[in-house]
């Protein structure tokens, strides 16, 4: 198959790089372009990458490319068709997401604007934390339209709520399907309803208690990759679920995902960036999937909107 498209890795942290060699692994795009702004790291990890080519059997061509905040460096990046942007710091033990606003609004604003004006086309997958906020601050900087810009998390959410089913029923992950809404942070909505284990629904396998506890345990999911790993945050799961939604992305392929997506109406939720379920393509989002939930898992949906609008509307100062 030929290969096709330009993506950029904005951020060659863990998250940034693993997600640039998912990418690249996936034999599809032309070229990935992985940058930061720690000179030489990331020519220095697209070198080392390359070099796995041979062994690994991708085409791929990866270029890495120092930039500045003053918008340095991002030539590499023109024209691209996707770009992931993981750029900012991670927690640290006891943080919680939001704690990271101040310092990485600033490092997503200057992103988002200098990526604007080398990719005006480009669909933004923003990974960077607080995500909801980040999501909803990198559309602002772009201007570009709302449904090309979303934010990677349902997808992690839900993979690690997956894990967590397989894991207590004791069955494969492929034998088991959940999902989860709402915020990635205090007001996650993992979706019971939603879960089932070879068809079968998740209430008819385990009790009430340990469904909510494999709940709670998906809400903390990033904490606790945080509180083991002591500096730095989770990314093997993290870039996994990046790379499957910019690669949705240039395949043009339709795949309904978990993401953070502009919701207009849907749920009854109106204007606001947060995890729902829509239809991936070539230009970002097609349309927000609705579907079946509980009474009062949409009322969790909607407490969650609430909590990311309020925090969404201060991003246009930050
Ligand atoms: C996480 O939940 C990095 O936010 C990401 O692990």
């Amino acid at each position: 198959m030929a290969l096709k498209g330009k993506v950029t890795v904005v951020g060659s942290g863990f998250y940034g790089s693993t997600t640039a060699l998912r990418l690249a692994e996936y034999n599809i795009f032309e070229t990935v372009v992985l940058t930061d702004i720690v000179e030489g790291k990331p020519e220095g990890l697209a070198l080392d990458i390359n070099q796995s080519r041979p062994i690994e059997g991708f085409e791929t061509k990866v270029i890495g490319a120092t930039t500045t905040a003053e918008g340095g460096g991002y030539e590499a990046t023109a024209n691209s068709d996707v770009v992931v942007i993981t750029a900012g710091l991670p927690r640290k033990p006891g943080m919680s997401r939001t704690d990271l606003i101040g310092v990485n609004a600033g490092i997503v604003r200057g992103v988002a604007e200098n990526i604007a004006k080398h990719s005006p086309k480009a669909v933004i997958i923003v990974v960077s934390n607080p995500l909801d906020e980040m999501t909803a601050l990198a559309q602002l900087a772009t201007g570009f339209p709302k449904h090309q810009v979303m934010g990677q998390a349902g997808m992690l959410d839900t993979a690690r709520f997956t894990n967590f089913v397989a894991q207590k029923v004791g069955v494969p992950v492929g034998s088991v399907k959940t999902l989860t809404l709402g915020s990635h942070g205090e007001t996650m909505v993992p979706v019971p309803s939603r879960c089932t284990v070879d068809g079968k629904p998740l209430s008819e396998i385990l009790s009430e208690a340990d469904i909510a506890e494999l709940v709670d345990r998906t809400r903390n999911g990033g904490a606790e990759v945080v509180a083991l790993l002591k500096t730095g945050s989770a990314y093997y799961a993290p870039s996994a679920a990046a790379a499957r939604m910019a690669k949705a992305v240039i395949e043009d392929s339709g795949a309904i995902m978990p993401v953070c997506a502009w919701v207009e109406g849907q749920y009854g939720i109106e204007g606001v960036y947060l995890g729902v379920e829509a239809e991936i393509g070539k230009n970002g989002i097609r349309k927000v999937v609705e579907s079946a939930l509980t009474p009062s898992e949409v009322d969790a949906l909607k407490v969650a909107a609430e909590a990311v609008r309020a925090k969404q509307a201060d991003v246009k100062d930050l």
